[in-house]
């Protein structure tokens, strides 16, 4: 029997168009489109990983950035095992709208929470407005894990799944041994047997 571990992962960010859809369209199907079309209220995918021998089924929560969508996305805090908080390289204003958006998790998501930080469009170098030590320094701030991404060149986006699915195997796993810091996932809800989502093997990325 194969046991899979469910995760439910949410892409946050305060503004639109810093690529969360394209980061999970290159994950979800190794694509990219140029194209912008705005999510709407709130979408998902899945895809299933393999991690030291474990199947992690990741559930993946498409928020929307508009702030009309705002009472929508925030219902989903709290069911969320890992956060990732994006921003545009090329946008000041979305890096610093992480720290509205970490205290908004803050007071919505579930204590202990896995989360990173991802600057994306790394690509594009003559309108990076962000530098990666910045992106490090912030990311320091709050101890969390970094990393530049891109879902057009496909840089790091495996690499940002797979190091944020490894944080909740580990707390999932801890919780386990340690019953006291199980928190609000009980790890026997998490499990299910013999899913039917095929896994897409592993890339090593650019970075
Ligand atoms: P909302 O749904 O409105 O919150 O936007 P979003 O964060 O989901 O942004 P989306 O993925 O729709 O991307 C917005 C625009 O940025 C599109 O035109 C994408 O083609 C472009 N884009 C996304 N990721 C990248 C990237 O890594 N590099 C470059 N150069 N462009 C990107």
């Amino acid at each position: 029997m194969d046991h899979v571990i469910d995760s439910h992962i949410l892409f946050l960010s305060f503004n639109l168009g810093v690529g969360k859809s394209c980061l999970l369209l290159r994950f979800s199907d190794d694509s990219f489109t140029p194209s912008f079309i705005t999510t709407i209220g709130i979408d998902f995918k899945i895809r299933t990983i393999e991690l030291d021998g474990k199947r992690i089924k990741l559930q993946i929560w498409d928020t929307a950035g508009q702030e009309r969508f705002r009472t929508i996305t925030t219902a989903y805090y709290r069911g969320a095992m890992g956060i990732l908080l994006v921003y545009d390289v090329t946008d000041e204003r979305s890096f610093n709208n992480i720290h509205n958006w970490i205290r908004n998790v803050e007071q919505h998501a579930n204590e202990g929470v896995d989360k990173i930080l991802i600057g994306n469009k790394c690509d594009i170098d003559e309108r990076k407005v962000i530098t990666t030590d910045q992106g490090k320094a912030l990311a320091n701030e709050y101890g969390l894990s970094f990393l530049e991404t891109s879902a057009k060149s496909n840089i790091n986006v495996e690499e940002a799944f797979y190091k944020l699915a490894r944080h909740i195997k580990k707390r999932l796993i801890d919780s386990a041994e340690e019953p006291s810091r199980a928190g609000n996932y009980p790890l026997g809800d998490n499990i299910n047997i013999n899913s039917q989502d095929s896994s897409k093997p592993t890339s090593n990325c650019c970075q």
